[in-house]
């Protein structure tokens, strides 16, 4: 049987609205977790008092988390529908987790919004709500949850669909486009069909429905060639072999490419996956290449490889737009932090901090201000120390996101917005 297309999914949202119960319903249901285990979970769960989260223990498998009853490091999951294969992220909602927020979104195609009905809109729902923007996911499913602890209320579910579409506005997401399901994670209603019997009155798709309904994320092939350098080897018969994974574009035997910052290039004589020759590489494929002419001092780890007609941008300066996750004070002009960015690791200065940004919203609060801080999020100008290869997110999101740590911690996340170009 051929593998159905993967899709990483996020679970986001407040504190306690359901996200793990969530997760471990949608395990259940799509049968990868059998019933038994969740009779495991429950007996377990009862005998610390605890019973109502033996659905969320299906996810929360940290101890830590069990015995407070919250989750604080991402967890991995798999699951199945009809048309995709699934790995699930249950986010954290808890303030001081949105840091692992950040890392466990940044990858996802597509997001569930949990919003627990009787609580509404809450601090962590409109955060993740921007987060989700500005980390790039662009399909979005809305699980008003806990219908049960409202009644299963048509107007309470109204009251929270508008007061979460506002917010969607307001960060640019079409709220007529995006699903918003009644739930009841714990009882089960509108997860695997609907309508449940206890919400006669709603008309759409269930959770599953929905998130069959997802669009596959598109290959990026079309984009230009950018294939980030892992480590370079010497092989003997063959010279010499950068390998990494191709994020964008096609790589064929006798293309011209081009190693920036170096700017070492060639004719493409070979590429390898899996041990084997192959005539192309496209996104996703993890290969090893070699290119005439290009010698072990030509290419090191974050090097990008590029055609040589579209070679990848080395960047003098670039806007970047980030979120402060910690710090233990304020961040100024001068600060020199290390970017993880693809496969390079370079220090950067900050040259100039342009505008504060809400953090909720996205919209300019502060122009030049003279510093920023934890929660904040600004639109900077940075200088590497060194030449580094960055790309704006619009032009090519695989090579303009970006983790920037110093203290070994990660201090912000963000994106690229424009390079000045070497
Ligand atoms: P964090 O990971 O700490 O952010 O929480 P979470 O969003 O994962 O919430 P979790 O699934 O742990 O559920 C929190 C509490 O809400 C548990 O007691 C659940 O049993 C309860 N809960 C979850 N979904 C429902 C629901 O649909 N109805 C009711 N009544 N309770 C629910
Ligand atoms: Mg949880």
């Amino acid at each position: 049987m051929a593998e159905k297309p993967h899709m990483n999914l996020a679970v986001i949202g407040h504190i306690d609205h359901g996200k793990s119960t969530l997760v471990g319903r949608l395990m259940f249901e799509t049968g990868a977790v059998p019933a038994h285990m969740i009779e495991k979970y429950k007996q377990e769960a009862r005998e610390k008092g605890k019973e109502s989260f033996a659905f969320a223990w299906v996810m929360d498998s940290l101890k830590e988390e069990r015995e407070r009853g919250i989750t604080i490091d991402i967890a991995h999951r798999r699951f199945d529908t009809d048309k995709f294969y699934f790995t699930v992220v249950d986010c954290p909602g808890h303030r001081d987790f949105v840091k692992n927020m950040i890392t466990g979104a940044s990858q996802a195609d597509a997001a569930i919004l949990v919003v627990a009905a009787p609580d509404g809109v809450m601090a962590q729902t409109k955060e993740h709500i921007f987060l989700s923007r500005t980390l790039g996911i662009n399909q979005l499913i809305i699980a008003v949850n806990k219908m049960d602890a409202a009644k299963y209320s048509e107007e309470r579910y109204k009251e929270v669909k508008e007061q979460v579409s506002q917010l969607l506005g307001m960060v640019g997401f079409k709220a007529s486009e995006i699903p918003f399901i009644p739930t009841s994670a714990f009882e089960g209603d509108n997860i695997k069909t609907s309508p449940s019997a206890n919400t006669p009155w709603y008309k759409g798709p269930s959770i599953l429905d929905a998130l069959n309904a997802l669009k596959t994320p598109e290959k990026p092939d079309k984009l230009p060639l950018r294939i980030p350098v892992q480590d370079a080897y010497t092989i003997s018969g063959i010279g010499t072999v950068p390998v990494g994974r191709v994020e964008t574009g096609i790589m064929k035997k006798g293309d011209k490419v081009v190693f920036m910052p170096t700017g070492a290039g060639g004719e493409v004589k070979s590429i390898e996956m899996h041990h084997e020759e192959i005539p192309q590489a496209g996104p996703g494929d993890n290969i090893g290449w070699n290119v005439r002419g290009v010698g072990k001092a030509d290419v090191r780890r974050g090097d990008v490889c590029g055609h040589s007609d579209n070679p990848p941008s080395v960047a003098e300066e670039f806007s970047a737009q980030i979120v402060v996750l910690q710090h233990p004070s304020a961040i100024t002009v001068g600060y020199t932090p290390v970017f993880h960015c693809h496969t390079t690791q370079t220090a950067c200065t900050l040259m100039s901090i342009d505008k504060k940004l809400d953090p909720k919203t996205g919209q300019a609060k502060e122009e030049n201000p003279t510093f920023i801080k934890a929660g904040d999020a600004a639109i900077v100008t940075v200088r590497p120390t060194k030449p580094m290869c960055i790309e704006p997110v619009k032009s090519i999101p695989q090579l303009g996101r970006f983790a920037i740590r110093d203290m070994g911690m990660t201090i912000a996340a963000g994106m690229c917005m424009s390079v000045k170009q070497k």
